[in-house]
């Protein structure tokens, strides 16, 4: 009786270790609800704060009625809200600023979402320097960037907490290959490496199960402007929204589980990488393998085929113009 009084005990504190508080930012959107909602059902989350410039209590009250263990608290638009809601957090996700219209390209939502960015950094910067910042808001290309050089400033960059979420660009390559094929997206795992957006955007098929896709031109230019297709059939109501929930939802789950101790979890993300440094090109998506710690490891491309080579020199050379951006925009807008 006493040992397995003793027995639950230890259980229990282990458990306890895996507490694991996940704040959204921006949580009434689009994004931030769907988002908030698979974060609720996830059983590694213990807390989830919920804040957003507007709305936010509400979404909480609603998620709070949902009968899985963790506690659910809105937070007010305030300064000390957002601070309240970002302090102690395991995990940070940022789908705050606005999406696309039909015509535009990521980039145009620099100058909206450049700064909402910045502040938003900031403030985890200020209250959870520790915690793995995943940045959703486009474009991501510069919004991590921009994020690296907040951190930078205040003296907290850790580069093994920043990550860029480039996870819908690899939900979609599996799911349109599992199209083609008839096969079981679940099985089919294609690496996505570069950043999110357009020609950065560089699937790798000849290192999946189907290396001739690779000269699907059709295929490729589907994965690179895939949101493009959700942006034109929402037809000015916004872009993928429920997708992208999913996508970040497994991005956090996968963050989470290094965390929390479990091995060999790889995501391909949007990080500050050595690969292509030398080339002045601080951040790269690529395979990322994580650990308690963030980034453990980061996978280098591997070997590509002729068609990927030149998708890669395409996609080096506008992410160089996005990474610059963002780097210049915290420099005279600090
Ligand atoms: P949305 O307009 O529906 O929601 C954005 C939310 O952010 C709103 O609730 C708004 O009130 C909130 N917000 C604005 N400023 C804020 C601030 N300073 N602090 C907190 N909250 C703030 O937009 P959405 O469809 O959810 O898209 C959000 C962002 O995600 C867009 O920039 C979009 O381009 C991007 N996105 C990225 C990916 C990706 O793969 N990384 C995929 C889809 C969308
Ligand atoms: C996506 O890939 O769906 C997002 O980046 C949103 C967009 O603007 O396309």
């Amino acid at each position: 009786m006493m040992l397995a009084s003793k027995i639950q005990r230890r259980a229990f504190s282990a458990s306890a270790r895996n507490l694991s508080k996940v704040a959204v930012l921006g949580a009434s959107g689009g994004i931030g609800q769907p988002l908030s909602l698979l974060m609720k059902l996830n059983p590694r989350v213990t807390e989830l704060a919920v804040y957003d410039i507007r709305g936010g209590p509400g979404v909480a009250a609603d998620l709070s009625h949902i009968n899985t263990k963790s506690s659910v608290k809105g937070y007010d638009p305030t300064p000390a809200g957002l601070a309240a809601a970002i302090k102690g957090s395991e995990v940070v996700l940022i789908p705050a600023g606005v999406p696309r219209k039909p015509g535009m390209d990521r980039d145009d939502l620099f100058n909206t979402n450049a700064s909402i960015v910045r502040d938003l950094a900031k403030a985890v910067a200020e209250s959870a320097p520790e915690a793995k910042l995943l940045i959703i808001s486009n474009p991501v290309n510069s919004t991590v960037p921009i994020c690296a050089e907040v951190f930078k400033a205040r003296g907290v960059y850790n580069p093994k907490t920043l990550f860029g979420v480039t996870t819908l660009d690899v939900v979609r390559a599996s799911r349109f290959v599992s199209e083609i094929k008839g096969t079981d997206p679940k099985d089919e795992n294609i690496t996505v490496i570069g950043g999110h957006s357009g020609a950065t955007i560089v699937p790798l098929f000849s290192q999946s199960n189907h290396p001739d896709l690779s000269s699907n031109a059709e295929l490729v230019h589907r994965v690179q402007f895939g949101g493009d297709e959700v942006v034109k059939a929402k037809d000015g109501a916004g872009s993928a929204t429920l997708s992208m929930a999913m996508a970040g939802a497994r991005m956090a789950e996968s963050v989470l589980r290094a965390s929390q101790g479990e091995k060999g979890v790889i995501e391909p993300a949007f990080v500050d990488s050595p690969l292509f440094k030398d080339q002045g090109i601080d951040f790269f998506s690529s395979r990322v393998e994580l650990g308690p710690n963030g980034i453990e490891k980061i996978h280098p491309v591997g070997n590509i085929d002729a068609v990927e080579q030149k998708l890669l020199e395409a996609c080096l050379g506008d992410l160089k113009k996005n990474i610059e951006k963002g780097v210049a925009f915290v420099a005279s807008n600090p």
